[in-house]
């Protein structure tokens, strides 16, 4: 066992870790951050996406020490205005059915337009294509972001 220590959802939090364990398990299982969900288990689908120091990762496939020393975002950490505002365009495109894909998304659709306010449509899908969406298509997403683009800046963006 290993002791880390990392930020999550802008908490200092520590966690004994066997070299094995991976860091979506150690996210359920030990800070109960259930929105982050696991699909494929094998870095294939995006449902198990957080933000590592900023950047979309698959957490399946990470283990666990790897988040020493960084900072892991999830859904449920995201200011909550602008969480509000990437699932309302996301709402309003039809672009969320299930909703088992939507917290990667909406981490892959935040990490892009923080490096990038401005995507054009071929690099707002090469953002998600980490992402698989099953029931909606590509289509209602690349709107939705599209849509938050259009928004940016805008003090009247919800
Ligand atoms: S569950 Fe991690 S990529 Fe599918
Ligand atoms: S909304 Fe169902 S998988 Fe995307």
């Amino acid at each position: 066992m290993t002791t880390i220590a990392f930020s999550l959802n802008g908490r200092a939090v520590q966690a004994e870790v066997e070299a094995g364990t991976r860091l979506i398990d150690l996210l359920r299982e030990s800070f109960d951050c259930t929105e982050v969900k696991e699909g494929c288990g094998e870095g294939e689908c995006g449902a198990c996406t957080v933000l590592l120091d900023g950047r979309p990762v698959t957490s399946c496939v990470l283990f666990a020490w790897q988040a020493h020393g960084r900072t892991v975002v999830t859904v449920a950490g995201l200011p909550k205005q602008e969480l509000s505002r990437i699932q309302e365009a996301m709402v309003g495109q039809g672009a969320v059915q299930c909703g088992f894909c939507t917290p990667g998304f909406v981490l892959s659709i935040k990490a892009l337009l923080d490096s990038n306010p401005t995507p054009t449509r071929g690099e707002i899908l090469a953002a998600v294509s980490g992402n698989l969406c099953r029931c909606t298509g590509y289509e209602r997403i690349a709107r939705a972001v599209e849509q938050l683009t259009r928004q940016g800046g805008s003090p009247c963006a919800p």
